[in-house]
């Protein structure tokens, strides 16, 4: 049990206002982490944050500038959560311009820059873990999920070169995929209609997952039980994929 004992830890969760990363957030704290959390969502950030006793910084994962500023203020991070993101659930024809540039930039261009910025520090130092959180869709696709499965499977990919960039400076980088699990994103696109996919018959375990299902895995993920995985994604969908 001791590799679940994160004090001394500090780790930095993006997209920590909500859904996986809030649960993620709690779970962390509880297992004795010193979170930074960070969000573009002010509010529910700071209550997050008061929850767990973590430093708060606010940024966009859209800009650039946004990224750097955030990455010097947060110091020296051990572990990066990198989760923020966001869903434009459209048929390929109807998703304008700037809905596709938008959920590249904040999902693919800004995950990326934020985990290069992080990632340097921690090949300077010899030192880290990097989990980046893809989804289920890189691998199924689905029906509304063109640029955001496309987005997500270019994460994964992502994944496996910067393992094998940084394996050998001691940083450890890889991909929890979660399939379909109850968080604010998939709640609106199941209720209107939106949910791009044949629905629950095609999910073996027949329902959808848990943000605390999510949250669990992301820990062990980032423990020291897992220490000799690197470059993988882990798709947690309730065997969606196979099925
Ligand atoms: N919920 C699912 O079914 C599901 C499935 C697979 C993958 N995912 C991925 O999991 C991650 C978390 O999603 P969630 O379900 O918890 O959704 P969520 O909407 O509850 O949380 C996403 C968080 O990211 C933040 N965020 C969005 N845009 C941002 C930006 N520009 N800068 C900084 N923060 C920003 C939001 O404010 C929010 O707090 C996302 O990367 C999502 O793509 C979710």
């Amino acid at each position: 049990m001791q590799d679940f004992d994160f004090t001394g830890r500090r780790i930095l969760v993006t997209g920590a206002a909500n859904g996986f990363g809030e649960a993620m957030a709690d779970l962390l704290h509880a297992a004795g982490a010193t979170l930074v959390l960070a969000d573009v969502e002010v509010e529910p950030l700071a209550q997050v944050a008061a929850r767990c006793g973590a430093e708060m910084q606010v940024y966009d994962q859209a800009d650039p500038e946004s990224i750097e500023r955030l990455v010097a203020a947060a110091g020296e991070i051990d572990t990066l959560i990198g989760n923020a993101g966001i869903l434009v659930a459209k048929p390929l024809l109807e998703t304008s311009f700037e809905e596709m540039r938008r959920v590249i930039d904040v999902d693919l261009v800004g995950a990326l820059r934020l985990m290069q910025l992080v990632g340097a520090g921690m090949v300077a130092r010899k030192h880290g873990v990097i989990l980046l959180i893809g989804s289920q869709t890189a691998f199924s696709g689905g029906e509304n999920r063109a640029v955001y499965a496309a987005a997500k499977a270019a994460i994964s990919q992502l994944t496996k070169s910067a393992a094998v960039e940084w394996g050998p400076h001691g940083v450890r980088v890889l991909c929890l995929a979660p399939g379909r699990a109850l968080t604010r994103m998939s709640r609106e696109t199941v209720k209107e209609g939106r949910s791009g996919d044949r629905g629950l018959a095609r999910v073996p375990l027949g329902r959808w997952g848990t943000a605390q299902e999510i949250a669990k895995l992301a820990m062990i993920l980032v423990s020291d039980a897992a220490a000799y995985v690197a470059g993988e994604t882990l798709v947690a969908d309730g065997g969606y994929v196979v099925g």
